[in-house]
């Protein structure tokens, strides 16, 4: 049932560029997004006066990537937040309003209660849901569903992908409706977008280095993912994989924000793993990756690789191959997810069971 792999994790992580193309490929109709057979009018979409996107766990760092490529390409305001906190502070959404919910299960609870809450007050609600036929899908006005397939493996990886992926689709769409790109541009993206099985299939291929920088982390107390942007909002995610499953606490931390506080906890060998994909962004992170190695940081960058790179500035370089810079997360994630695995694996773990942890959150 694992299919010649050692755990569900990694056959899951192997299963993503599969899960992509049936997320994605049905969606793309002449070489345009199109949401219209799951009942989404982006004329009706683009007009709502804020977005939200609420969610859990891995699900809502895929809504923070969701943020990123909406407010960049459609210009329109976003907010994301945990259904946890979301549905408890007196939100204010209104009828006006668009609520997207993200859930691989389609029955966590607190993403529930955000999806009613919305509903009450009479507010749009798309949910983007992995599990046909869940609570969460039953209820929302309208259902996007990713085809991962069943997730096995209590820590998320394919769900994430296809979560990011229609995050891509809903982004163009809505920011060609919304006169913010051009045909042409949306065209270009929704390319890359529909070639990104191979890419992902190709950032596969960098598993023994991965395996290798988990060498290095297995045997730290405590590590920091940072990154900016777009970049940020995967490394939050990348930490998560982390903890999850290796047990090794590690916190996520937009770069720029280090030198507010948090670099004092950097100790010689302390493991930072850098991501930068994002070119604007990169001298900038760039600063900050000599900020912490000259501090005594062990920096694993993970970056494209059409950037270049100085002598001396990282320890270990994971390099991904290109795509447009909006993708990037799709390319970076596999190389975190298996990090994670493998560090999990070195400290005997059990990587598809981690302890206190259930696959689906139905309690509040
Ligand atoms: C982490 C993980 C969790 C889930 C979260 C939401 O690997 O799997 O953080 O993402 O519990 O679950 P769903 O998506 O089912 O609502």
């Amino acid at each position: 049932e694992k299919g010649g792999y050692e755990h569900f994790m990694l056959k899951e992580i192997h299963e993503q560029p599969a899960a992509v193309r049936d997320t994605v490929s049905p969606r793309i109709i002449n070489g345009m997004p199109d949401l219209s057979q799951d009942g989404v009018d982006m004329q009706k979409l683009k007009d709502y006066r804020q977005i939200f996107i609420v969610a859990c766990g891995t699900a809502m760092h895929a809504g923070m990537v969701g943020k990123y490529v909406i407010e960049k390409l459609a210009r329109k305001p976003v907010i994301v937040d945990i259904a946890s906190e979301f549905r408890y502070r007196d939100p204010i959404i209104t009828k006006d309003d668009l609520m997207i919910v993200i859930s691989q299960s389609g029955e966590t609870a607190d993403t529930m209660a955000v999806l009613r809450l919305a509903k009450e007050v009479g507010a749009a609600t798309l949910a983007v849901v992995n599990v046909v036929g869940s609570s969460i899908a039953r209820e929302a006005d309208m259902v996007i569903y990713t085809h991962a397939g069943p997730e096995i493996s209590v820590a998320s990886t394919k769900a994430y992908m296809v979560q990011i992926s229609v995050m891509y689709l809903l982004a163009f769409e809505l920011a060609y409706a919304n006169g913010t790109i051009d045909k042409e541009r949306c065209m270009e993206l929704t390319a890359q977008l529909g070639q990104m099985p191979d890419i992902i299939r190709e950032t596969l291929e960098l598993k023994d280095t991965c395996s290798f920088v988990a060498s290095k982390l297995v045997n730290a107390e405590s590590l920091l993912y940072i990154g900016r942007g777009l970049d940020y909002a995967l490394s939050m995610e990348g930490s998560l994989k982390l903890k999850e499953i290796s047990y090794i606490h590690s916190e996520s931390y937009a770069a720029g924000e280090l030198k507010h506080g948090t670099i004092s906890l950097i100790t010689e060998g302390m493991p930072v793993i850098a991501v930068a994909t994002q070119k604007k962004l990169i001298e900038k992170t760039v600063s900050n990756i000599r900020e912490v190695k000259a501090r005594g940081a062990m920096v694993i960058l993970i970056c494209d690789n059409s950037i270049e790179v100085g002598e001396g500035v990282a320890d270990y370089i994971i390099r991904l191959p290109q795509t447009d810079e909006q993708l990037m997360p799709m390319a970076a994630a596999a190389p975190l997810q298996l990090i994670a695995y493998y560090t999990s694996v070195l400290k005997g773990n059990d990587v598809d069971k981690p302890r206190n942890l259930a696959k689906s959150v139905t309690v509040e």
